[in-house]
C-alpha cells in the first residue's frame, strides 16, 4: 500500500480542526466540500440546509494536491509532527478568492484582514472531507481553562446553571465590559461565561497570556460562582456580521442561552478610504434574524462610555448631546502606556492596569530597532558604529550591531546580490532584529536594503514587539562614488561586479523615513550621531 500523504496544519487550520473535532462548530462536522462552500457563500447554509455563515475548508498548495484522488485518505499533523486526524478527501477545487471575498465580506479591499488572508496567505486549492480524530491538539498553557463544549456543558450542569450569557472577547476586560455583563446578568437573572478567543485574533491584539492573567483578576469582581472562564481556540476571520453569527452558533454549542453582541462585533477596522467596513449595528441585525433558528437570545450592547457627572457607564446613544463623557480607545491606551501614564480608575482595575504595564513598558524601557538604509559608501556603517558606542555609553539596554558586512559574513555568506537573495538577506536581518527587540534590546541594522517591500516587511514584523526607526542615509551616488573606500564602484563601472546597487541595480529611496540624514560631508559623523541620538530621546526611546 502507498504511504499516506501528510499535511502539516497551519495555525488557522489547527484551530479549525480542533473546533470541528470537539463539536464547537456543530452542525459542521467535517472540512466543507465544494457544494457546502458555494451554499455557505450564497446563503449561509450547508448542503443539509443547516445554518453556517463562514467557509471552513482545508486549503493546501498545488504541489500537495497534485494527483490527489477523491476518497484518498490523508494525515493531518501539527507542526511538531503529531497526527491530529485522518481525513478522507471528498472534494478538491480551486476557489476564486475575489468572488469569495466579495460574497462573504462584501469587499475585496485588502485592508480587510480576511481578504488580506485570501490574497496573500491562503493556499490555492481547497479540500473538503470527513475527519477522524487521532489526538486532540496539544496545549501546554492554561489546561484548566481549555474546555470544549461537552466539558463546559457538564460544568454548567454541575453548578445548576440554566441561563447562561456568553461574552465573546479578544481584548482584556475593563470596567466597561464588567458593567455591561453585570447589567445583563441582573436583567436576565443569568450566569456568565467569559469566553475569550485564544486562537488567532487581529494582528496587534494583546497576546492571550496577558489577557488570561487579566481575566483571572476580573472574574473575582463578580459575585462568587456567578461567572466562569473558558478559552475558545477559534481562529477569528474578523468577518463582522457573518462572524458574529458564527460566534452565536458556537456559544449555543457550549450550552449558552444568551450572547452579548456589541457594537461593530468582530469588526475588521477601517477600509482604504478610512471608512468602517460595516455599519456599527449590522452584526446585531444579522444575529437578530437568526436567533430563533440558532436557539440563543442576543443581548444587544451599545457603545458604553463613562459619564463623570453620574460617575457611571452609560450607552452613548442614550446621552444628551451636551453630556460630557470619557472613553479610552486602543490607540489612546497604547499611548498612555508608552508614556508611563497612570490609567484612570474609572477605566480599569489596578491589577489589570499592572498587567498591561508589564506587557507594554514605557518607551524608554522597550526594545527597539534602528534600521539604516542607503547606498554602499553612504556612511551607514560609520553612523551605525557611532550610534552603537553612544547607546552602550547610555547603558539602558544591551545593543547589537547588524552591519551589512557583518551579516554577509555570519548570517548570509551563501547569498548573492540578486533581488531574491537581497530580500532573503534583509528579512533575515529583520528576523534577528525582531527577536532582539522582543527581548528588550536594541538592534542597529545597516544594510543597503534597496527594496521598499523588504523594509516594510521588517517594519511590520518588528513593530509588533517594540520600536522601529528607519534612517535613510541620503548620500548622492556621485558622492558615494567619489568616496569609493572599498574600490567597488570602480569595479562596478568596469563591469567587473554585476548587479551593483546604484550602478547596475536599483535603489528605492524611502519615501517617508523616520529620520533623514544628509551625509555629504558637510557635517561630521559625531554631529550626525548626536542628532540621531537626540531624535531617539525626543521620540521617547531614551530617557533624557
Ligand atoms: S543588500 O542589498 O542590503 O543585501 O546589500 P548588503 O548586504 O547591505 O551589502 C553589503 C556590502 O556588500 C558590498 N557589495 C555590494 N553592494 C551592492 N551591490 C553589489 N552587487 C555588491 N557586491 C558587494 C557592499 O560594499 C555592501 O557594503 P556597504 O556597507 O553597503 O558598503
Amino acid at each position: 500500500m502507498l504511504n499516506k500523504r501528510c499535511w502539516t496544519l497551519t495555525t488557522r487550520q489547527l484551530c479549525d480542526c480542533e473546533m470541528i473535532l470537539d463539536g464547537s462548530f456543530y452542525p459542521l462536522t467535517h472540512f466543507m466540500n465544494e457544494s457546502d462552500y458555494y451554499q455557505v457563500l450564497k446563503n449561509m447554509r450547508l448542503e443539509t440546509g443547516q445554518l453556517f455563515p463562514i467557509p471552513i475548508v482545508l486549503d493546501v498548495n498545488e504541489e500537495f494536491s497534485k494527483n490527489l484522488e477523491l476518497n484518498e485518505q490523508i494525515i493531518l499533523q501539527d507542526k511538531e509532527g503529531f497526527t491530529i486526524a485522518n481525513m478522507t478527501v471528498e472534494s478538491i477545487w480551486k476557489p476564486n478568492f475575489k468572488m469569495e471575498a466579495q460574497k462573504l465580506y462584501k469587499t475585496t479591499d485588502k485592508l480587510h484582514p480576511a481578504v488580506n488572508f485570501l490574497s496573500y496567505s491562503s493556499n490555492k486549492v481547497y479540500l473538503g472531507g470527513k475527519i477522524e480524530e487521532v489526538m486532540m491538539p496539544n496545549h501546554y498553557d492554561y489546561e484548566k481553562y481549555r474546555l470544549g463544549p461537552k466539558d463546559v456543558k457538564n460544568k454548567f450542569k454541575k453548578m445548576g446553571w440554566e441561563k447562561i450569557i456568553a461574552f465573546q472577547t479578544r481584548n482584556p476586560l475593563h470596567k466597561a465590559h464588567v458593567e455591561m455583563t453585570f447589567r445583563s446578568m441582573k436583567k436576565f437573572n443569568a450566569n456568565l461565561l467569559i469566553h475569550p478567543v485564544v486562537g488567532q485574533t487581529k494582528a496587534g491584539d494583546i497576546d492571550h497570556h496577558t489577557r488570561i492573567r487579566c481575566y483571572e483578576h476580573v472574574i473575582k469582581k463578580y459575585p462568587k460562582n456567578t461567572a466562569f472562564l473558558a478559552l475558545l481556540p477559534l481562529s477569528m476571520r474578523m468577518g463582522g456580521p457573518r462572524e458574529a453569527l458564527l460566534h452565536a452558533i458556537i456559544r449555543k454549542n457550549y450550552g449558552c442561552t444568551h450572547i452579548i453582541i456589541g457594537r461593530d462585533h468582530a469588526g475588521p477596522g477601517l477600509d482604504s478610504y478610512g471608512e468602517p467596513f460595516y455599519e456599527p449595528y449590522e452584526a446585531q441585525e444579522l444575529v437578530k434574524q437568526f436567533e430563533t433558528e440558532i436557539g440563543i437570545q442576543m443581548i444587544k450592547f451599545q457603545f458604553m462610555v463613562f459619564v463623570p457627572k453620574y460617575k457611571e457607564y452609560r450607552a452613548l446613544e442614550s446621552l444628551h448631546p451636551d453630556t460630557k463623557y470619557e472613553i479610552i480607545s486602543g490607540t489612546d491606551l497604547r499611548k498612555r502606556l508608552d508614556k508611563n501614564e497612570a490609567l484612570p480608575e474609572w477605566f480599569s482595575y489596578p491589577e489589570v492596569s499592572l498587567e498591561l504595564k508589564k506587557l507594554r513598558p514605557p518607551l524608554y524601557l522597550q526594545g527597539f530597532t534602528v534600521f539604516f538604509t542607503g547606498l554602499s559608501g553612504s556612511g551607514k556603517s560609520t553612523l551605525a558604529n557611532g550610534l552603537l558606542i553612544k547607546l552602550i555609553e547610555e547603558g539602558s539596554r544591551k545593543v547589537t550591531l547588524l552591519d551589512g558586512d557583518i551579516v554577509r559574513t555570519h548570517l548570509s555568506s551563501e547569498l548573492s546580490f540578486s533581488k531574491e537573495h537581497r530580500s532573503l538577506n534583509i528579512q533575515r536581518i529583520g528576523f534577528v532584529a525582531s527577536e532582539i527587540t522582543k527581548n528588550g534590546g536594541i538592534a542597529i541594522c545597516a544594510p543597503i536594503a534597496p527594496y521598499e517591500y523588504d523594509r516594510e516587511i521588517n517594519r511590520e514584523l518588528i513593530s509588533k514587539f517594540g520600536g522601529y526607526i528607519e534612517i535613510f542615509v541620503n548620500t548622492s551616488l556621485q558622492k558615494c562614488e567619489e568616496r569609493d573606500s572599498k574600490g567597488l564602484y570602480k569595479l562596478a563601472r568596469d563591469g567587473k561586479i554585476k548587479q551593483f546597487t546604484g550602478i547596475s541595480d536599483p535603489y528605492e529611496a524611502p519615501k517617508s523615513p523616520d529620520i533623514l540624514i544628509n551625509s555629504d560631508g558637510s557635517k561630521s559623523p559625531t554631529i550626525l550621531v548626536n542628532e540621531i541620538f537626540q531624535n531617539l530621546c525626543s521620540i521617547g526611546y531614551i530617557k533624557s
